[in-house]
């Protein structure tokens, strides 16, 4: 293998960078060129992609977002799409492809390499840490992070005001960020998709708690389990309570990432080097009981991550 290229895909996470990083650092240690294509798919469609050399990666290990740009392409879901995208590998040279995305990237990838036969590697990446095959996703230490600072500050208000506040958080169908960010905020009640929940039983918690003197509650709500406005007027109605509801929306998205989603981007970045050097031609990188991996592609997608209910069921108790 002589030439490989790289690509951002889906919603960004912060690590992606790093990651993007460690792909181009190491394979050209290894004497191997690195193509850098902008904008995902799109811009593998739309040959919009060219040489990366150590210098391209300079000074981006600490910066959110991605260089290389990202998109969701509808184009390439066509064969026709796929087939100007299979002209492009044919015309750059390309032997291998790393696609650092979320699980709808992956079964991209894996529909192209069905097709085309391309190698492929996959390196988890998106805030929701909802990929199968791995227990981490770059971004995902980052984007908590963002919500318990989010959630400190907003405590200091609903202690203040002695009121509830509804936090929604994203994740799109999975409730990691919520569930993680919950627990470790000391949030009341975690809504999350993955599990049924009682308004009933969410606002007896809560006038327990005040009964029992709290000046304050934080329920924090996954944005696939509920929306928070809808949470927060259940609340008002049924308990007369004061509620306020923040929707904190992209911010969880950006932002300098974290020393853990750094390392696991450089540990990930340069392990997909490795696996396409070594002759994986459909494979993701996972991190599993702290080893980074080599797992099938399709793991990431077949099947739904199942949501910690040890952290889930901690979470419920120490709120009591
Ligand atoms: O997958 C990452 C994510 O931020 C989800 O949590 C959220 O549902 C979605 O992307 C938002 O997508 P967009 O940026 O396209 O609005």
């Amino acid at each position: 293998m002589q030439r490989i290229a790289v690509l951002t895909s889906g919603g960004d996470s912060p690590g992606m960078n790093a990651a993007i990083r460690a792909v181009v650092r190491k394979a050209i240690y290894h004497g191997l060129e690195v193509i850098g294509i902008q904008r995902g798919f799109s811009g593998f469609v739309e040959a919009d992609m060219g040489p990366m050399n150590l210098g391209s990666v300079a000074d981006i290990i600490h910066r959110g977002g991605t260089i290389l740009r990202t998109a969701r392409s509808e184009e390439f879901k066509t064969p026709e799409g796929r087939a100007k995208a299979y002209a492009n590998v044919q015309r750059f040279g390309i032997q291998g492809l790393v696609v650092i995305g979320g699980d709808g990237s992956f079964k991209g990838a894996d529909m192209f390499n069905n097709e085309y036969n391309l190698p492929v590697v996959g390196v988890p990446g998106t805030i929701d840490n909802d990929i199968t095959g791995t227990e981490y996703s770059i971004g995902f230490d980052t984007a908590i992070n963002t919500v318990v600072e989010a959630i400190n500050k907003i405590r200091d208000t609903a202690t203040s005001h002695e009121r509830t506040f509804i936090l929604e958080v994203m994740g799109r169908e999975s409730g990691y960020i919520a569930l993680m960010a919950g627990l470790a905020g000391g949030a009341e009640s975690i809504l999350i998709p993955e599990l049924r929940h009682s308004m009933d039983e969410v606002c007896e918690k809560l006038i327990r708690g005040y009964k029992r003197g709290k000046l304050h509650s934080i329920i924090i709500v996954a944005e696939g389990a509920a929306s928070g406005l809808d949470v927060g007027k259940q609340i008002r109605e049924k308990t007369g309570l004061e509620t306020k509801v923040t929707i904190l929306g992209h911010l969880q998205r950006g932002g300098t990432p974290t020393a853990f989603d750094r390392i696991l981007a450089s540990r990930m970045g340069a392990k997909a080097v490795e696996m396409l050097m070594e002759g994986f031609r459909k494979h993701m990188v996972g991190m599993l009981e702290d080893k980074i991996v080599a797992g099938a592609l399709d793991t990431a997608f077949n099947g739904k991550r199942p949501i910690n209910m040890e952290i889930y069921n901690l979470a419920n108790i120490l709120s009591i």
